[in-house]
């Protein structure tokens, strides 16, 4: 048993009860639960940057995941046992807040994702501003917010992410919670011109300064936040520059009298970068990469990677290839496009849609250009397991990333971690958080303009061998440099001027509760 850091266990192996822990909130936990017609519970590794960037900031941390499972049926009670394996291999406790039908449809599917995230994506005209979606988006903060008063203490440090729990603190304060409370927002914020429209944004804007710490993927971000703030609440001023900078409110926030501060600062998210490397460098992630290069018998592979998602920009991507293909006619039986998409949020129309839009497109490139031995697009709709992933990754000449707006976007950040061979070429797109960090090794590009891409795709497929390794070792070391626990360590510096080696590594931890989970 080993602990790092000052706290110890006690001879259970728990964390003293007096040990701070680190509380991560998300929407989502990192598992999806749901119902088998047997009655028991199908378990799945949730998808999206969110969770698969914290799953290594918690594991072992003898901390706690608050989130939803995805369920809508069944108790607290029964999602804990449900979960209650998971728990113990994940060294860290999970507990799931229960959501209804209406709240998974109005709070999730609804003001979540037919709200904040098309406008914060600069979509407006996708938005669907349904006020019974605010009414039942506070109602389910407000859930959370009891939960998390019930199962935390003063010393905890609470660290809610993303778009879904802007209000969480707003409530907790009510709730006379006595915690520190930092906030991260995944995706951007938008500018002043485009938050203006929502029809909730003073409360909103509002809720989140009731958080000790907000932090931004971007500068960028930071600065439409703070463009909001000095437009809708009043005698904001800021002090400092860099990294984190403070705000001053002449305006009470709830139990907290004026004038009154918070920390606003900007942290590009990361990776586990050397977990990526190592497992990507492993023999079997190796041979299968051989065998999907022989299997595309050699040819350039140009990968795509996305969540089914209308911000990540795949249609426009197939009429960028094409265009490649059309005016670069040498380009053909040379290249081979794999674009895998993972199934996300089918039930919005919007996303149904998209799926139909992208089907069609490929079967339409592959019609006009299929040649005896050459399919020009190989279409994978389903989630790949880690190693298969990577094996792509490896596989793969370039990587094509061109969301027509993104927070960060992980996919070009394992792209080269996985590119172990230091041998590839990433096209980004300039409205990805990534660019801001990867510019001077990517070919950055404007995701609307086909042509623009189609030449990015011709560049990179016959970039110089050197030139291609001089700018992957760039892209490598930059991604290394601010991984994950860099992330992680930036933040809570920020917030509670500690680093993670203040939440200790517990190996052996077992979870407190798993008598009565288990049992
Ligand atoms: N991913 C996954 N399953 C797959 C393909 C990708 O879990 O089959 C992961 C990928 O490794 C990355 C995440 O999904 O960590 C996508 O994150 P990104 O930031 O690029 O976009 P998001 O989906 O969060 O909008
Ligand atoms: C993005 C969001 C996350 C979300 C993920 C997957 O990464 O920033 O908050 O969890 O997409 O989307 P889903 O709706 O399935 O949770």
């Amino acid at each position: 048993m080993a602990a790092h850091g000052s706290k110890t266990l006690d001879d259970v192996g728990r964390l003293e009860p007096t040990a701070a822990r680190l509380v991560v909130v998300s929407n989502r936990l990192p598992f999806v639960l749901s119902r088998k017609p047997s009655g028991e519970w199908n378990v799945r590794p949730g998808s999206g940057g969110l969770v698969n960037a914290l799953l290594p900031v918690l594991r072992n941390r003898g901390g706690l995941w608050v989130g939803w499972t995805g369920a809508i049926d069944g108790s607290v009670r029964e999602l804990e046992k449900a979960l209650a394996g998971l728990t113990r291999d994940a060294g860290y406790r999970l507990q799931p807040i229960e959501l209804t039908g209406e709240q998974r449809d109005k709070f999730y599917y609804g003001f979540s994702n037919e709200v904040i995230w098309p406008l914060f994506h600069d979509l407006q005209t996708n938005c669907n501003f349904d006020p019974e979606f605010w009414r039942v988006y506070r109602q389910v903060n407000n859930k959370f917010a009891s939960a998390l008063q019930q199962r935390t203490e003063p010393d905890d440090f609470v660290w809610v992410h993303d778009y879904h729990l802007m209000e969480v603190a707003r409530e907790l304060r009510a709730l006379g919670t006595r915690c520190k409370l930092g906030f991260f927002l995944h995706i951007p914020f938008p500018s002043l011109d485009i938050f203006l429209k929502l029809p909730w944004r003073a409360e909103i804007l509002r809720a989140l300064l009731d958080f000790d710490l907000i932090g931004f993927q971007t500068l960028r971000d930071r600065r439409n936040f703070l463009q909001c703030v000095r437009t809708l609440v009043k005698g904001p001023s800021v002090r400092g520059k860099g990294q984190v900078i403070e705000l001053h409110l002449e305006e009470p926030g709830v139990g907290a009298p004026a004038p009154r501060e918070l920390r606003i600062g900007a942290f590009p998210i990361g990776i586990d970068y050397n977990s990526y490397a190592e497992l990507a460098a492993s023999e079997s992630v190796a041979q299968r990469a051989l065998h999907f290069r022989e299997s595309l018998r050699n040819r350039q592979i140009i990968l795509g990677v996305d969540r089914l998602d209308y911000t990540k920009g795949i249609p426009n991507r197939l009429m960028a290839f094409k265009n490649a293909l059309q005016r670069f006619p040498e380009l053909r039986q040379k290249v081979t496009l794999v674009q895998q998409v993972v199934p996300s949020r089918e039930d919005i129309l919007e996303y149904h849609n998209l799926r139909l839009e992208i089907e069609h497109l490929v079967s339409a490139i592959n019609g006009e250009f299929t040649e005896p031995g050459w399919v020009p697009v190989h279409y994978i709709f389903r989630s790949l397991k880690l190693p298969e992933l990577l094996a792509y990754y490896r596989a793969a000449d370039v990587a094509l990333v061109t969301p027509l707006k993104d927070g960060m976007n992980l996919v070009s950040k394992e792209y080269c971690a996985a590119k172990v061979d230091e041998d590839g070429v990433v096209i980004l797109s300039e409205f990805a958080g990534a660019a801001a960090q990867l510019q001077r090794g990517a070919l950055l590009v404007n995701p609307h303009d086909v042509e623009a891409v189609a030449d990015c795709i011709y560049e990179a497929v016959t970039m110089a061998p050197e030139i291609r390794r001089a700018r992957m070792r760039r892209l490598r070391r930059t991604i290394r440099d601010t991984d994950i626990f860099w992330w992680v360590d930036s933040f809570l510096r920020a917030a509670i001027e500690k680093d993670l080696s203040h939440f200790p590594l517990v190996e052996d931890y077992v979870p407190e509760t798993e008598s009565v989970l288990t049992h």
